[in-house]
Parts: structure tokens; sequence; C-alpha cells
């Protein structure tokens, strides 16, 4: 079976899943989430650690960590998805496996966030499925590293 590590980066205002917009978001915590996807990916031997930051700098620097230090990365932007060309080329900058996550159904949801300018950086993009969307990209990313 295929080992690796893998970075599981959340963005803007995703601290606040749990407590914000239940009925879009959910119920479950960051750290439940986290702790799901964690005991997930350790059944199938990929180690995952995880970062969440409000900072676009922040998040970019920990993107440019990917290079040396992971064999992948699992990112949920949030709203920085839908307008961060730094974002994007960060991701562009990096030569390792990115896949595009979301708890929501952007398509489904106001215009402004059907578009993502890290989608066409991504390998691929999971959107709608709450934790679900994390899990698929745990899984897709054992084909990828
Ligand atoms: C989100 C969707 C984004 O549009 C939004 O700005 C978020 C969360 C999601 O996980 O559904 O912060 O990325």
């Amino acid at each position: 079976m295929k080992t690796g590590k893998i970075l599981v980066l959340n963005g803007p205002n995703l601290n606040m899943v749990g407590v914000r917009e239940p009925a879009v978001y959910g119920n479950k915590n960051l750290e439940s989430i986290n702790s799901t996807v964690y005991s997930y990916a350790a059944g199938m031997k990929i180690n995952c650690e995880f970062f969440q930051t409000n900072c676009e700098g922040e998040l970019i620097d920990k993107i440019h960590s990917v290079y040396k230090e992971y064999d992948g990365c699992i990112i949920n932007a949030g709203a920085l998805t839908h307008y961060s060309y730094a974002v994007r080329d960060a991701i562009a900058a990096v030569d390792k496996p990115f896949i595009e996550v979301h708890l929501s159904n952007v398509d489904a949801r106001e215009d402004f966030r059907k578009v993502s300018v890290i989608g066409p950086v991504c390998v691929g993009s999971i959107s709608g499925f709450g934790v679900n969307s994390y899990l698929l990209a745990v899984n897709a990313m054992r084909d990828l590293i």
C-alpha cells in the first residue's frame, strides 16, 4: 500500500464552521472535520497535517511549503477561491497535486461562487458533500501521490 504525507489547508472563515451558517456548512466544527479526515487517510496509510488561516499571505506561504514538505495538498480556500490570483499563482508554482474542495455546492449558490480561479491549476475539484468532500479528495489523492 502507498504511503505519503499530505497537507489539508483551510482558508478564511473555515475556522467558524460549526457555528457559521449551519444550514449551508453543517454542524461539525473544523476540529471534528479534521479528525474524521485524519482517521480516514490513516486507514490508507496517508499521513495528514492540517492548517487553517484567515490570512491570504499565510495561506500562500503554506502552499509554498508543499513543494518541499508534502506529497500533495487538499485545499479549501474559502472565498479566496473565487478571486485570489495570488493563491492561484502559488498553487501553479508548486509542482505537486492540489485538489480543490468545498463543503457546500458552490455551483448551486450565488453567481460569484460559480467562478473558481484556482480550479484550473488543481487536478480536480469536489464540492457539495460536506465533510465527504474532503474524504473523496483523500481517496483521489491516493492515486496521485
Ligand atoms: C466554501 C465555499 C466558499 O464560497 C465560501 O466563501 C467559503 C466556504 C465551502 O467550503 O463551501 O468560505 O469554500
